[in-house]
């Protein structure tokens, strides 16, 4: 794909370019999302604004949600050209997505999620890597806005623009959790494992 664009240019400078995929596009394995609505649900309209090709917008639509999906780019699915992280106003109560990981970009999109959401009293639902809940960074952040809950993922894998074959050392050592933000919770941060197994159809 073309990746010489403005918008790329702005965040995406990889040192080794053939080493993570183009816009950070690791599609979603659609065993991911359906066990995080078995667990979950949401109350009014879904954002997904790096809906990549509509991994988790598709089954966020066929549970039966109004979705609204957009993308920095155009991977087939939803809104292209929709920059997340320069956008003034949400488009739906709630924001559900796998954000892009690198170049603080998934702290980055934490925040204006979080921002988002406290004016519209929605809920948010990130897929983020599990080592990055353990950051000095970060540990502020979560103590001051704890999650609501979050759930370890048993298996999980998120291969560089959905291809298997073009899975480096690192891709498969990733390990993922669905991280739940809800303004109205109070109290501790409540953990749960979840399995993709009962989702995963290649294994049925
Ligand atoms: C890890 S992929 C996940 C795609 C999709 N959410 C899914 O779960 O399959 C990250 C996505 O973020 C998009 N993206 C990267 N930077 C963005 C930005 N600033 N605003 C909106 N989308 C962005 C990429 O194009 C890519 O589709």
């Amino acid at each position: 794909m073309q990746v010489a664009s403005q918008e790329y240019s702005t965040y995406f400078k990889p040192r080794f370019p053939d080493r993570r995929a183009p816009f950070e596009f690791y599609p979603t394995p659609p065993a991911a999302i359906q066990a995080l609505l078995s667990v979950e649900q949401f109350d009014g309209d879904i954002w997904e604004p790096a809906c990549g090709d509509g991994a988790i917008g598709r089954d966020l639509v066929r549970a039966g949600y109004d979705v609204i999906a957009t993308d920095i780019t155009d991977w087939g699915y939803g809104y292209p050209g929709y920059d997340f992280l320069t956008l003034q106003k949400p488009f739906a109560r709630n924001i559900v997505t796998n954000p892009p990981y690198g170049w603080g970009m998934a702290d980055k999109f934490v925040e204006k999620a979080l921002t988002f959401t406290a004016d519209t009293g929605g809920r948010v639902a990130m897929l983020l890597n599990i080592a990055s809940l353990c950051h000095p960074r970060r540990h502020a952040d979560f103590v001051r806005r704890p999650p609501s809950v979050i759930y370890a993922l048993d298996d999980c894998v998120c291969f560089p623009l959905g291809d298997p074959g073009r899975a480096t050392a690192h891709t498969a050592k990733h390990r993922y959790a669905w991280v739940i933000w809800d303004h109205a919770h109070e109290g501790d941060t409540a953990f749960r494992w979840l399995s993709t197994a009962p989702f995963n159809t290649a294994l049925a």
